[in-house]
C-alpha cells in the first residue's frame, strides 16, 4: 500500500511542488500525495497541485477559532486516509488538538538551522544576526512553534555580498532537498527518536 500524504500551505507552494516531483521520480518510494489544503485562497499552490491532478482544498480559517478550523483540516485529512502530514509554508500555528490527534506524523520545513530564528522573516533574522551559516531543518511538529525532533538540516555560507532575496533562494534550494529526503526517512520508518535526537536506523 502506498504511504498517503497530505500537504498543508498558505502560499507560493515550491516546497510542496518539490515534494510532489520526488514522488513522481521515485526519491520517495511508495507515496503519494493524496490531498493537498490550504487555508487561503488564491494560493498559488493549489494550482500548482491542480496541474498536477492532485486533489486540492481551500478551507479558509478568517474568523474562526484555532480549534474549531483545526478540526475541519483534521477531518478533510482523514476522509483522505494520510498517513503522513506535511507542514509546506503553512502560515499558521497549530492547535493542541491538532498536534495530539498526529503524533509524529506531522512535519515541517523552516527557513533557518533550528533552534536559532524560529518565526518570521528567519533568512532576514539570520542575516541582521550576522551569522556565516545559514540554512534550513526539517523536523516533527509538536506543539512548540518550530520545536519538534530535527530530522534533516541543510548548511548554506552567508556571502558578505548576500541579500535576503539571495540568502532566501539558496536555502530554498536545499529546502527542496531536504524535504525529500526527510519524507523519506520517516515514510520508511528508518528512524528512532531518543529524547529529542531523531537517529536513523
Ligand atoms: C519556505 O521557505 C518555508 O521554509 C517557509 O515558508 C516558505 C514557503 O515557500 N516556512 C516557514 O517559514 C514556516 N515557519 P513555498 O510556499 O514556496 O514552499
Amino acid at each position: 500500500m502506498r504511504k498517503r500524504i497530505g500537504v498543508l500551505l498558505s502560499g507560493r507552494g515550491s516546497n510542496f511542488e518539490a515534494l510532489a516531483e520526488s514522488v513522481a521520480a521515485g526519491r520517495v518510494p511508495n507515496a503519494e500525495i493524496a490531498i493537498v489544503v490550504s487555508n487561503r485562497e488564491g494560493a498559488p499552490g493549489i494550482d500548482r497541485a491542480k496541474a498536477r491532478g492532485i486533489a486540492t482544498r481551500v478551507i479558509p480559517s478568517k474568523g474562526l477559532e484555532r480549534e474549531v478550523y483545526d478540526r475541519q483540516v483534521a477531518a478533510m485529512l482523514d476522509e483522505h486516509k494520510v498517513d503522513l502530514i506535511c507542514l509546506a509554508g503553512y502560515m499558521r500555528l497549530l492547535s493542541p488538538y491538532f498536534v495530539a490527534k498526529f503524533p509524529n506524523r506531522i512535519l515541517n520545513i523552516h527557513p533557518s538551522l533550528l533552534p536559532s530564528f524560529p518565526g518570521l522573516e528567519s533568512q532576514r533574522q539570520a542575516l541582521e544576526y550576522g551569522v556565516k551559516f545559514a540554512g534550513c531543518t526539517v523536523h516533527f511538529v509538536d506543539e512548540n512553534l518550530d520545536a519538534g525532533p530535527i530530522i534533516v538540516q541543510a548548511v548554506v555560507p552567508v556571502k558578505d555580498d548576500d541579500t535576503e532575496a539571495t540568502l532566501s533562494e539558496k536555502i530554498l534550494k536545499e529546502e527542496h532537498r531536504i524535504y525529500s529526503e526527510a519524507v523519506r526517512i520517516v515514510l520508511e520508518e528508518k528512524y528512532k527518536i531518543a529524547g529529542r535526537r531523531v537517529l536513523q536506523s
